[in-house]
């Protein structure tokens, strides 16, 4: 699956072949297995009344397969509602003394700091920690100074919206282990498009939801603890999350214990047919290889990289390779770009005025081409920023 090959699975996606589709950072289009699968399960429904037995079956086959996919064991993950979900099941979960610090990036997706700013009523200290303007990712320097023994967390995320920078999250939990804090890790962006391993990352927890790389609509989450949960008070508490857990107990005034792993975090009935689909997304997945799609997407961003050096377009994210993701943007004035390029039939984001391109298995090299040629009729009547390098 070269960027001059087209995606094997181009078909699969009805959206990608209407459309000039450049948004996967925001949404990936519906695929056809996935749609199939949320028919047979609804069909089921119709058919047998809601066969939650079998279902359940189910979820815990696609539990075991999610594990596996993220280097983890099947009891270190817990099915959320979406990311935030997951961070807030961090932040909050963690015991914090006043005067206790959490480290965050300036410029974090807005999901990410406001969990963590919503513990500042108990003592939490968020501190904002800066990035050298010219590396334009974070590692362990970016923390170093800020880091203390009071230090709880540091909370990031992998693969940054606003620019896909790919932060070193292995070298800052290395940094923050050495300083007895926690890594609390928003894989939103990068989970089903690079290869993440969420132990070899180091995450204390990694959370993610399901309808971008995962390829299944809103509403599905998951929250993963390589390390155990043990350590994370669960906020919230339901016969799911209980360590023996019976539905026909008379519950009485008493200590609950909570599960002993990441399931302690989930609260009643699942998002079943979210579910059921993610198998049929973890088919279309691992038939490419996620280090193929990985591979594709970064070969994509070369591709459109000689073209934006040809046209004198800088990006605003890293240009190398290892600190690059699926996510380019543009250094162009959204407001005036983006409604040309809407006009065009090409489907993309803008966000913190500029232009973001992000690719999904869906995407070619001629997808590339094409935007490159609606780039250049854009850049004949509309402003743009010389590229400095
Ligand atoms: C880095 C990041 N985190 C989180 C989200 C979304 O959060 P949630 O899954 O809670 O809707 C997004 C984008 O939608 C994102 O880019």
């Amino acid at each position: 699956m070269s960027a001059t090959a087209s995606a094997p699975p181009r078909s699969h996606f009805p959206a990608a072949e209407q459309f000039l589709y450049l948004d996967a950072a925001h949404q990936t289009p519906l695929s056809v297995p996935v749609r199939n699968a949320l028919d047979a399960f609804y069909d089921e429904a119709l058919e047998s009344a809601g066969p939650k037995k079998r279902w359940l079956a189910r979820l815990t086959d696609v539990r075991a397969r999610l594990a596996a996919f993220l280097g983890v064991d099947a009891d270190q993950i817990a099915f959320t509602k979406n990311t935030s979900e997951g961070i807030n099941i961090a932040a909050h979960g963690l015991h914090v003394e006043p005067g206790d610090n959490v480290l965050l990036l300036e410029g974090e997706h807005p999901n990410v700091a406001y969990a963590w700013l919503n513990r500042q009523p108990d003592g939490l200290e968020v501190r904002m920690v800066p990035q050298d303007g010219r590396k334009k990712w974070a590692d362990a320097d970016t923390f170093a100074a800020y880091v203390d023994d009071r230090t709880r967390a540091i909370a990031l995320s992998h693969v940054m919206f606003h620019n896909g920078q790919r932060n070193d999250v292995a070298g800052i939990a290395r940094l923050a282990r050495a300083h007895g804090a926690e890594v609390v890790v928003d894989a939103m962006q990068s989970v089903g498009v690079l290869d993440v391993d969420a132990r070899a990352l180091g995450a204390s927890v990694l959370a993610a939801g399901c309808h971008k790389g995962l390829l299944v609509p809103q509403g599905l989450g998951l929250l993963c603890t390589p390390y155990g949960a043990k350590g994370l008070r669960p906020t919230y508490m339901a016969l799911a999350g209980v360590a023996d857990p019976d539905e026909h107990v008379v519950v009485g005034a008493g200590r609950v214990e909570p599960r002993g792993d990441a399931r302690r975090f989930e609260i009643g009935n699942f998002n079943l047919p979210a579910i059921h689909a993610l198998a049929a997304a973890l088919d279309l997945i691992e038939g490419l290889g996620v280090r193929d799609i990985e591979r594709h997407v970064l070969d994509l961003g070369d591709h459109l990289i000689a073209h934006l050096d040809d046209l004198g377009i800088a990006l605003v994210g890293p240009r190398e390779r290892e600190h690059r993701s699926h996510i380019h943007v543009l250094d162009l004035p959204a407001s005036r770009w983006a409604g040309f390029l809407a006009a065009e039939g090409a489907r993309l984001s803008s966000v913190r005025d500029g232009i973001r391109i992000s690719f999904g298995l869906y995407n070619n090299a001629e997808d590339v081409d094409r935007l490159a040629a609606l780039l250049r009729r854009g850049l004949r009547t509309l402003p743009h920023r010389a590229a400095v390098r």
